[in-house]
């Protein structure tokens, strides 16, 4: 079975499956690595500005030669962009990089915002900086009438700065882009967003390298009743809650098998509820304290909306 698309609150269509970019470039393969995937089926491409590798991603796609619009692209904009007078920049930057006219779906990449001159994945606690979000938010909403963006949303949302946001928005976010997998499930964000009309994208939906999803016991005992593979068994998991996945893969045969999904009864979904652990990959908080408020919002709230 191969996943469909989710529309979005806007009426636009997100094929379910994409393919991450983050990191995928390690090995110096990213442009076949894209060119393979396109070329098996994905048209659902998630970038970033931060991960550095959007030209070769730009060229790889030009040189894959599908036409534009049966594509659908992602990006996100740094935390140096926050600053509303920065936004529009921020994404005719990546629109330069990816070698585009548009984008199908822009998205802040984090709540917070750091200074300016802060290009790098690693800043000081000092260089973070109040911009409120839904100054840079507004700025968003004044893109999608340029024509360079059809969707905007946001990346790494918990529910309380969604709460305080969405009635001040004239575009409510499109997706909310965060880590799911079974063993950080997000039910009580997941539940809120399909409830306020807000798409979820998951990443890192095999756990990454670090989350030993796939080598979960019930995981794998349902992978084989299935005879499937666990990376199947944590895709399917998803998209039958309804969420978007980005895996994110250098291997020809697991990018083939990433887009086919098992049946998973309703019985291995509820198990499969059973197993999370609230265990991030990513987590600003382990580097910077004053960020807790991203992802526990019980211990201390978003200091500017
Ligand atoms: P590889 O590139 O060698 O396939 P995530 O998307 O959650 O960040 O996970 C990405 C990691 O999972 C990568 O290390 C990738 O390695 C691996 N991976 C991707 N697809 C599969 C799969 N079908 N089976 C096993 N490992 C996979």
């Amino acid at each position: 079975m191969m996943a469909k698309n989710i529309e979005l609150n806007n009426g636009e269509l997100m094929p379910a499956i994409g393919l991450g970019t983050w990191r995928a470039d390690e090995s110096g393969v990213l442009a076949q690595t894209i060119k393979t995937a396109v070329n098996l089926g994905y048209r659902h491409i998630d970038c970033a500005k931060i991960y550095g590798n959007q030209e070769e991603i730009g060229k790889a796609l030009k040189e894959v030669g599908v036409p534009r619009k049966d594509l659908y692209i992602v990006s996100k904009f740094y935390q140096n962009k926050h600053r509303p007078e920065l936004v529009a920049g921020a994404l005719d930057e990546i629109l330069d990089e990816l070698q585009l006219d548009y984008l199908d779906l822009l998205l802040m990449h984090w709540p917070y915002a750091i200074k300016p001159e802060i290009g790098t994945i690693t800043f000081a606690s000092i260089d973070i900086e109040d911009v409120p979000i839904m100054d840079t938010w507004r700025a968003m909403e004044d893109l999608v009438s340029t024509g360079k963006v059809r969707s905007i949303g946001v990346s790494n949302f918990n529910q309380a700065v969604l709460e305080k946001m969405i009635p001040q928005c004239r575009i409510v976010p499109a997706v909310n882009q965060v880590e799911i997998h079974p063993y950080n499930q997000e039910k009580e964000l997941v539940k809120f967003c399909k409830k306020s009309g807000i798409a979820v994208t998951g990443y890192c939906p095999l756990g990454g390298t670090k989350i030993n999803v796939m080598n979960d016991d019930f995981i794998k005992h349902v992978a084989e009743a299935h005879i499937g593979t666990p990376a199947q068994v944590a895709l399917s998991w998803a998209l039958a809650r309804g969420i978007a996945v980005i895996p994110k893969s250098t291997n020809e045969i697991r990018l083939k098998q990433n887009l086919h999904q098992v049946t998973l009864t309703s019985d291995e979904m509820r198990m499969i509820g059973k197993i999370d652990k609230h265990e991030r990959k990513v987590d600003p908080a382990r580097e910077y304290k004053e960020l807790e408020w991203v992802f526990h919002e019980d211990k201390m709230e978003c200091p500017v909306i």
